[in-house]
Order: C-alpha cells, then structure tokens, then sequence
C-alpha cells in the first residue's frame, strides 16, 4: 500500500507587490532583490481577508481546488480509494502563521468544506512543514489507518514582516497549496520520506508568537547567512538520502522549497544535477514558506509536465533548523 498524490491545488492572493513597489518604501531595488534572490514580485493577502481569515481562506481555496480536481480524476481514472471529499478522513495543514492558535487551521477548514469525521490537526515546522505534514500522511496511510488525506500547506508571512527590515521583508509572500493523498496499490505512491531537525540552530530563524506583541507584527528575526550555508550543506544531503535505492538520473524534478534561487542552483551544482531537473518559480511568488512545495508541484502539474510514472524528489528546508525530503512517483 502506498501513498499517492492523486490531485493538487493551489491559491495566492490577487495583490502582487513588485520590487520596484518595495524600493519605494525601503532602502533596496530590483537589481539587489533579483540578483541575490531571483524574486521579481510575491502576492501578499491586504486587507481584502480578513485579518483573522488570512491563512483559513488562502488555504481552503487551495483545498478547493485541489478536491475537484481529485474528483474530477476520480471520474475518468480508476482512483482506488476516492471518490469524493466525503472520503477524506484526515486533514494535515502545515503552517507556521495560523490566524488562530486554536481551533486548528485544519478543523476550520473541515468545517468549512463539509468534511464530516476526519480527524484535523496542523504541524508547525515552518518552510518545511508540507514534508513533515506529507510524510505524516505517507505514515497514515502506510500503517492502514487512514485511506483519504487533505495535506495543505499555507502561510501568510507578510503578517509577520517588518516593512522596515529590508534584510527579510523583500523574501516573502503568501499562498497556499494541498495535494489530495490516497491510498494506492498501483506503483505510484511515496517511495520515501526522510525528516531532519538540526538540533542547533533554532535562533537563526525565529518569530517569536503573536501574543508577546501588543501590535499586531510578531517581527522575524533571520540570520540569513546561516540559513543560506545550512540549506545549501543539508538540502543535497537529504535528498541524497531520500534518492538513495535509486538511480539519480531517473530523477525528473527535484522540487525545492523556494527561499532564493541561489540555494537552488547550490543544490543543482552539488548534486551534479542540471538546472533544468529544477523547476522554480520563486521570481513571482518569493519565498511561500510552507506553501511553496505544493504551489511549485500544482503548477507542474497544470502545465501537463508530469507524467504517470514520473519519478520527483521533494525537499524543504528552513526554521528549526528543519529539513526534510520525499522521494516519490506520480
Ligand atoms: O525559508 C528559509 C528562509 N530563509 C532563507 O532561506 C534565507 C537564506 N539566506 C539568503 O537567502 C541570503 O542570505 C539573503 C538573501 C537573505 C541575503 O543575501 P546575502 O548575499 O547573504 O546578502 P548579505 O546579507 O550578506 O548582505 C549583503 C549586503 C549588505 O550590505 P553591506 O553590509 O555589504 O554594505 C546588506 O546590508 O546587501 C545589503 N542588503 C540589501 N541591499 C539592498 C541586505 N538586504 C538588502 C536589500 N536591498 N533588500
């Protein structure tokens, strides 16, 4: 039995902020922004959410999506196991800016899509969040408990940007993503996960929660070059690890949490894999923190660039400091 992504979604907000937006309030440009990162424009949820239905509305546009495309597979493909979101029994959000600290994203996403008896609960492990919320599901799954999984990444980290702080506020946007994950007994499925804390770390990347703030901005505190070098050291190791009982070539993505496309192409030349193998869209959306991996495989997807059968390497990396990778075949 295997875990199988069988449909994904995603959604960002409308309101795309730009580089040249961002030089109009701070000391930086595109030039600097581009070079560096390779982001051009993120989207950023403004007023028009609500400032307690950010995370919630962002994902549950995700989650939309990517059931009706579920459903719609189920029509014309033999799906083993879903029929319709009547069928999901587990709903994992990974999300590091939920709007609120309880109920869990996930039971008000539950609520709001009609989705009666699942259980529903939220991992908090920043970018790296949708691999631990997917090899959580992979485990469900595998172990026979669950057959149907909602896996959603979201986060809204302009809700934590300090406009002032032109070291992290031109990184970031907001999105969400989600895959429906089912239980398989074709040859598609997670072939592997592995997930990694650093056990060191932890300061180099913190926002601290929102209620030690009286306004509302919880600020972000990065160093970035540390984060830079643990990604660039540990991302081609766990994804070695992850790869290990197949042949690297027979590899046809490797989907990367998009923080800065230098860390990609770090990662592309130390695994002595073409750029090509790595495909980015960070130069429009920054860096989604949870949420990137799932918008990354949807678009891939929309634009019919995976195959049945595809082999892809997932991985992300990021607070904590966390990193994690799935090997799996679509
Ligand atoms: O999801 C994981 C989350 N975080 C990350 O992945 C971040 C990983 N780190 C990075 O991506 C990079 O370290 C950054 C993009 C954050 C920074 O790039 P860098 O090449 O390491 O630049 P730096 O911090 O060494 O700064 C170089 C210069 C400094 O000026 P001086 O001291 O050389 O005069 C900065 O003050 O660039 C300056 N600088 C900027 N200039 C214009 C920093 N931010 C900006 C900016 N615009 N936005």
């Amino acid at each position: 039995m295997t875990a199988e992504i069988i449909s994904t979604g995603a959604f960002v907000p409308e309101k795309t902020v730009t580089n040249d937006d961002l030089s109009g309030i701070m000391d930086t440009n595109d030039e600097w922004i581009r070079t560096r990162t390779g982001i051009g424009e993120r989207h950023i949820a403004d007023e028009e959410f609500p400032n307690d239905e950010k995370a919630f509305v962002l994902a549950l546009k995700a989650c939309e999506r990517a059931l009706n495309n579920a459903s719609e597979k189920a029509k014309t493909e033999k799906t083993a196991s879903f029929k319709d979101r009547s069928d999901i029994d587990m709903i994992i959000v990974g999300t590091s800016t939920p709007d609120f600290s309880f109920p869990a994203t996930a039971c008000r996403l539950q609520e709001a899509l009609g989705i009666e008896n699942a259980a529903a609960f939220d991992i908090s492990l920043a970018c790296t969040g949708f691999i631990a919320a997917l090899s959580t599901a992979d485990a469900y799954i595998r172990a026979g408990v669950y057959k149907n999984i909602l896996v959603v990444g979201v986060d809204v980290l302009s809700r934590l940007i300090d406009w002032s702080d032109r070291g992290t506020a031109v990184l970031f946007g907001d999105g969400a993503g989600a895959a429906v994950v089912s239980a398989s007994d074709s040859e598609s499925g997670v072939i592997k996960t592995v997930l990694h804390s650093a056990g060191s770390g932890a300061k180099a990347l913190y926002s601290k929660s929102m209620y030690f703030n009286e306004d509302e901005k919880a600020g972000m505190s990065m160093d970035g070059k540390k984060v830079y070098d643990f990604a660039v050291r540990k991302t081609p190791e766990v994804i070695r690890e992850a790869v290990e009982s197949i042949n690297c070539d027979d590899v046809k993505y490797y989907v990367l949490h998009q923080a800065n496309i230098r860390i990609i192409e770090a990662v592309s030349k130390r695994l002595k894999e073409p750029m090509e193998k790595f495909p980015h869209n960070i130069g429009r959306y920054g860096n989604t923190s949870a949420a990137s991996i799932p918008i990354m495989l949807d678009e891939l997807e929309r634009e019919g660039r995976l195959k049945k059968g595809d082999l892809i390497c997932l991985a992300g990396f990021g607070a904590g400091l966390a990193y994690g990778a799935v090997l799996l075949k679509f």
